[in-house]
């Protein structure tokens, strides 16, 4: 039995997809464990971009089984429109390569509007407004809707209805002055899901017996993680996380698979750091070398959010915060992504420790208060001036992108195994 981990070992948006992408060719079975549709892969292949945000990225390869597990929530009429993009690019997606775990939760229209409701307010966090938070919280209270429920679509569609009007009421009660934007049609929100269960009852499955009979049958899985460890709802930023486990822990909930049943942890970090969405970001950059790093969103891997469009916040590299994940997930491989965005510039900077009142903090650190108080300690290196993105050995890679790899390496105390140097498949490097 072997399972592969894939995380994001930063803020998110570390470049996951095309990581997965790649190591997907090994796999007989790719799963998502957690998050839902928040989170964004962009994937290229050749002239096309194809965004994924809940179908599992193995759905590329023709051999591969896709599942979305039990502690993924799941948007079914968004889950739709994306898979009817995946065909629209001539990938073949139906139920004999997607499977939707029985006991995954649903999110209905109401836990949107609630998610956008509360961002409207002072309480809001920068969420992706994808319903996320309160699907989880309708979880964790025992009072949500799970996707077996669509097994009956007219009892689905009655179930909706009435955490829609549920949700309506509250809306009126304790956000009226927005209520205009909130409300939703309560009998149209039932029709909708009604429909989208009849289309989505064949893909539902006990994902549970699936992913154990493939770790019998001696296949390999590869569980790739949405969001990341720095978002991760107990050990990020609290509050300034997702609703749901990004670190190795939520394989094994979220799946439902034994902890010796994982043989190998691959965390997924940028060359440069980045952020969507409020919270501590102590290697935070502004002006000129900010537009630098974020690009001007003319192109697909620009720093704009791919789920959102938002514009991302971004830094220098958090070697001492990636050091925190590698500890926190046991990852023994970084594929290093973007390097190429680096390229150009005279000398570059890592963030190798955090200082609090003139002390070196030991450890990354839980509180919040902490946290938002720490400065970063800033090393220099000599940068590299050549378009790396021609290269496809990583001995033909300038010296001073390798000594870079390499510090990042020494500082994270965990083998870059991956590099990448642009978004196609052919400038992933392996080292
Ligand atoms: P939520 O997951 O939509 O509730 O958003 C909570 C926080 O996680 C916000 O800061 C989002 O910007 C961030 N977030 C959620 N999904 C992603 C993602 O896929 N990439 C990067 N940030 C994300």
């Amino acid at each position: 039995m072997s399972i592969t981990v894939l995380l994001g070992a930063q803020w998110g948006d570390e470049g996951k997809g095309r990581i997965t992408d790649a190591l997907a060719h090994e796999a007989d079975l790719v799963a998502r464990f957690n998050g839902g549709d928040n989170a964004g892969h962009s994937i290229t292949i050749g002239n096309t971009v194809v965004k994924l945000h809940l179908v599992p990225s193995g759905i590329f390869r023709p051999a591969c089984l896709n599942v979305i597990g039990n502690g993924v929530v799941v948007n079914p009429l968004n889950l739709l429109k994306e898979m009817a993009e995946v065909r629209a690019a001539n990938i073949a997606v139906g139920p004999d390569n997607l499977k939707i775990s029985d006991a995954a939760h649903i999110i209905t229209p109401a836990h949107i509007a609630l998610d956008k409701a509360r961002e409207l307010g002072a309480g809001g966090i920068g969420t992706t407004q994808r319903g996320i938070g309160f699907a989880y919280m309708d979880k964790a209270a025992r009072t949500g809707i799970r996707a077996g429920a669509m097994h009956d679509p007219a009892a689905f569609g009655a179930a909706v209805q009435r955490h829609v009007e549920a949700v309506n009421r509250h809306i009126q009660h304790e956000y009226a002055e927005h209520a205009d934007k909130l409300l939703l049609d309560s009998a149209k929100c039932a029709a909708d899901a009604a429909a989208a269960a009849a289309q989505l009852r064949p893909y539902l499955a006990n994902t549970f017996e699936i992913v154990q009979d493939a770790l019998d049958a001696g296949k390999h899985i590869l569980a790739e993680g949405a969001q990341a460890a720095l978002l991760d709802l107990d050990h990020g930023n609290y509050p300034y996380v997702t609703s749901s486990s990004a670190t190795v822990g939520g394989v094994l909930t979220g799946l439902g698979v034994p902890p010796k049943a994982i043989t190998r942890v691959m965390g997924v970090a940028k060359a440069f750091c980045s952020r969507v969405g409020a919270g501590p970001f102590p290697s935070e950059l502004s002006g000129d070398l900010a537009l630098r790093l974020r690009g001007t969103g003319t192109n697909a891997w620009d720093e704009y959010g791919s789920t959102t469009g938002r514009p991302r916040r971004v830094g220098w590299h958090d070697a001492f915060a990636l050091r925190h994940t590698v500890r926190l997930n046991g990852i023994e491989e970084i594929a290093l992504t973007k390097l190429d965005v680096l390229s150009g510039m005279p000398t570059v900077k890592l963030c190798v420790g955090y200082v609090l009142g003139g002390e070196r903090l030991r450890s990354y650190p839980q509180d919040m208060h902490v946290l938002t108080q720490c400065q970063p300690m800033l090393e220099e290196m000599p940068g590299w001036l050549e378009d790396v993105s021609t290269a496809r050995q990583y001995a033909d890679l300038p010296p001073n992108l390798r000594a870079y790899v390499e510090r990042i390496e020494a500082l994270a105390g965990a083998r870059v195994s991956l590099v990448s140097v642009g978004p196609e498949r052919e400038q992933l490097i392996r080292r």
